[in-house]
């Protein structure tokens, strides 16, 4: 199959604050929850913390050069609220602003559009302290803080992404304990603080529109829940969707919970049904509030479950065949997840696409030739993003793909175990090292995607021209 990619396509990479600055007390930046989670006993794998991470906060310009290098289009990066607001609300640090503002500036001379994410999980602790998202006030707070960010950033920033994976946050950090800030909350306090977090979407992206110096587009970054048809078959991918598209466990996990009020102005009627007296009761002009018109359905996709039509018609999960291979964090490789999941989420929202999250963890180690040879990577990448052109050839309106991540990071309760960069960090020495895959990318950027049509052969890797690094 031939893919083409159109001529405006975005090809980026991410970042989110909390995982690669570092930095954490420079500069008179206040605590987060992360902050606060990673010092509890056993919360992060081998008692890891985000104190230092990818030291990004001082080493931003190597890592900009590398990017220039690797010819990105676009870099997704996140704001540390703390960092900006130390109390979360009231005094404004800045030294932490300056910071963005610098970061801003260095893009745009490198010709690489900052795409900003308001909120990537790391809530200051100060405002946890006050009831964080099970306060209503939040949303407000998260509107003030947006308004902050919006004038400083928005006279050279137009790709504005509210909240982050709102089925993470809550549902790791307050339902399930594994994330910051570690709450186990029962059903009716977990969705209410759902329920504020998406009103805080609500008011950000109004605040954006109506102080945004330069034009914007605002769109926001949920997981993509993706079940995809195990066959092209009607019955099955009828199957898959419906799956796709239900409630159907009392966790977070799904995708119409969050986006059908963001997109829709309603919670869907199988989750009322399941939530029962525990759904949050809207106060009046929430769901108006919430559901604001976006330019763009940001959406996370790594792995997705093949399902097919079962009795009735109803989807039934099919199990991977034993040895299916997944990636190093133990996630089933799914590359046709990139062709269902844009596809159904266009369908019923009709917004366009941006692919704002992919890519794998895998075993990275610098080899003795000074390189790191992550074919792994490479092969599932290009695998995904095939996926991802058979979806534009059949007509969806898909805008762009980062690729996560730009850094090896911070993988939140994992720690630093699972390596997920195009670029390999030694977190002792902070030496960067473009892997293979970094120089494959660059070569699928400046070619548009048609490189993807070839497998990957690694004495055909153009190494020679210099990406950068540092020492
Ligand atoms: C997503 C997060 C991102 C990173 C990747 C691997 O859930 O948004 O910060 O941890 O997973």
């Amino acid at each position: 199959m031939k893919v083409h990619f159109p001529d405006r396509f975005v090809w980026g990479a991410g970042s989110s604050a909390y995982q690669i600055e570092g930095g954490a007390a420079d500069e008179g930046r206040g605590p987060s929850v992360w902050d606060t989670f990673c010092k509890r006993e056993g919360a992060i794998n081998a008692g890891h913390s985000g104190e230092v991470a990818c030291d990004h906060f001082h080493r931003w310009r190597d890592d900009v050069m590398i990017m220039r290098n690797m010819g990105l289009h676009a870099y997704r990066f996140s704001i540390s609220w703390s960092r900006v607001i130390p109390e979360g609300l009231g005094e404004v640090n800045a030294r932490g602003l300056a910071f963005y503002d610098r970061l801003v500036d260095e893009l745009l001379a490198a010709e690489i559009e900052p795409w900003v994410t308001l909120f990537h999980w790391d809530y200051p602790d100060a405002l946890f302290l006050r009831g964080g998202w099970l306060n209503r006030e939040s949303a407000k707070w998260f509107a003030d803080y947006t308004k902050v960010v919006v004038d400083a950033l928005s006279d050279r920033v137009s790709k504005w992404i509210t909240i982050n994976e709102p089925q993470i946050f809550i549902g790791h950090g307050h339902q399930m304990g594994g994330h910051a800030p570690g709450l186990k909350l029962p059903p009716r306090e977990f969705l209410l603080a759902g329920h504020h977090a998406l009103l805080g979407h609500g008011l950000s992206a109004q605040v954006i529109r109506a102080h945004a110096k330069r034009k914007p587009m605002v769109g926001w970054a949920p997981c993509g829940a993706i079940e995809y048809p195990s066959t092209d078959s009607i019955p099955d991918v009828e199957a898959a969707y419906r799956a796709t598209m239900s409630v159907v466990r009392k966790d977070c996990w799904n995708n119409t919970w969050w986006a059908d009020p963001v997109c829709l102005g309603t919670y869907p009627e199988d989750g009322l049904r399941l939530f029962g007296a525990d759904a949050p009761k809207p106060a009046r002009g929430d769901m108006e509030t919430i559901c604001q018109p976006l330019d763009f359905y940001g959406v996370n996709i790594y792995s997705g479950t093949p399902v097919l039509a079962g009795k009735d018609g109803k989807p039934e999960l099919v199990p991977f065949p034993p040895g299916h291979p997944t990636t190093a964090f133990r996630s089933p490789i799914t590359p046709p997840c990139l062709y269902w999941g844009p596809r159904f989420l266009h369908e019923r929202y009709t917004l366009p696409i941006v692919l704002t999250e992919n890519g794998m963890s895998n075993t990275d180690w610098v080899h003795a030739d000074g390189r790191v040879h992550d074919a792994a990577r490479i092969d599932f990448t290009r695998a995904y993003l095939l996926e991802l052109g058979r979806a534009l050839a059949d007509g969806v309106d898909i805008r762009g793909y980062f690729h996560w991540s730009i850094l090896d990071n911070f993988e939140w309760a994992e720690g630093f175990r699972e390596r997920f960069g195009l670029v390999h960090v030694d977190y002792s020495t902070l030496e960067r090292t473009p892997k293979d895959s970094a120089y494959w990318y660059r070569d699928v950027i400046a070619s548009n995607g048609a490189t993807l049509q070839v497998p990957w052969d690694a004495a055909a890797t153009s190494f020679q021209l210099p990406m950068g690094g540092s020492k």
